[in-house]
């Protein structure tokens, strides 16, 4: 039999065969790319506020969505930033239902991951945290986790600070597995992760531009024929550096927040609520963007590997590709 060189610690612990997060995306992930992923070898992982506020499933109806698609295992992203009470019984609930739903692979982000490591392990969940440097995942390590989604200075969303180099040799002294998320486009990148030494990778923008997303064509072309200095960082969205497109809309308005802005975001009380107002405003902004074609207000996040995704591809020929481009070379 053919050995898979894809195999790692990620595909083994999780029981699926090549090691490719497509990592959640508000307002991108929808439940059929979740699916996809999952049924072509990687793992699909549900952003809750996009099932339920952009593409309108309740939680529980989501992921019997994707069940309907795939018997694949599959994934859910906690932000467990303790923003309020109320948000953090929510968030609580929607650990529940993922679970009750049969998931069991968490990535969490922005706060501790204790309570979510508390309530899934005793299932036998998996845990990996979001983190941009060694600090935060020295402080996250004493909870337990199983690994670290490492997010390099070149990812969509919030996009971290170092390199794919800096951050692995950062964190490897700390002996969990580790997941490289950013600049990973083609399967030349993803051999590139793998050969550092990561055990695996997450992608947001090269599984956007793919049939199974359901966003605009618009903004799926947008990702092809960008190229990386098309790639900006805008404080304008959520009151810290996000990576979008460089569109019209973007030039008109700038990247920078205002002073103002910047001294409320600074103080511990203040910046929680201005971290509330922007994320408000974001999820009103995306959703109209994403559902309406609001193209005159619009904002496409995308990461540096845009330079890299040159068509619009089904999610199974993208991870054939990889997977046969990693037997190949490794
Ligand atoms: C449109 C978009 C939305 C994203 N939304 C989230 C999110 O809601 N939560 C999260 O943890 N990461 C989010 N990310 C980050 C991705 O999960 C992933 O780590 C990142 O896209 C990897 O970089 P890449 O775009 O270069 O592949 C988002 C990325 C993109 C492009």
């Amino acid at each position: 039999m053919k050995q898979n060189k894809c195999e790692t610690i990620f595909t083994k612990t999780l029981g699926i065969s090549c090691p490719i997060i497509c990592g959640p995306m508000y307002p991108c992930s929808n439940p059929e790319l979740i699916a996809a992923v999952s049924e072509a070898g990687g793992i699909g992982v549900v952003q809750p506020l996009s099932m339920v506020y952009v593409h309108g499933y309740y939680l529980h109806e989501g992921f019997q969505m994707i069940k309907k698609l795939t018997q694949k295992p599959f994934g859910m992203n906690v932000i467990v930033e303790s923003s309020s009470r109320i948000y953090e019984n929510r968030m609580k609930q929607s650990v529940e239902i993922a679970l009750e739903e049969g998931c069991r692979f968490f990535i969490t982000s922005l706060g501790s991951p204790k309570w979510v490591v508390e309530m899934v392990k005793p299932l036998g969940g998996i845990v990996y945290h979001d983190v941009t440097s060694k600090r935060w995942a020295e402080k996250a390590l004493k909870y337990n986790i199983d690994g670290f989604i490492c997010v390099n200075n070149r990812a969509g969303g919030h996009a971290g600070t170092l390199s794919r180099q800096e951050l692995f040799d950062q964190l490897r002294p700390l002996g969990l597995p580790l997941i490289c998320a950013g600049g990973i486009g083609n399967e030349d990148d993803f051999v590139n992760a793998l050969k550092i030494g990561y055990a695996g990778v997450q992608m947001g923008t090269r599984f956007i531009a793919t049939t199974e997303c359901r966003e605009k064509s618009a903004y799926k072309e947008a990702i092809v024929h960008s190229s990386e200095k098309d790639i900006v960082l805008t404080e304008r969205v959520t009151g810290i550096p996000l990576s979008v497109i460089r569109t019209p809309y973007v030039d008109k308005i700038g990247t920078k927040i205002g002073p103002i802005a910047r001294w409320l975001f600074k103080y511990r009380l203040t910046k929680k609520w201005m971290r509330m107002w922007y994320g408000f405003w974001a999820v009103r902004q995306f959703k109209k963007a994403s559902l309406y074609g609001d193209s005159s207000k619009e904002y496409w996040q995308a990461g540096k590997s845009a330079d890299h995704v040159n068509a619009i591809e089904s999610v199974a020929s993208i991870i054939s590709r990889f997977a046969a481009a990693a037997n190949r070379i490794l």
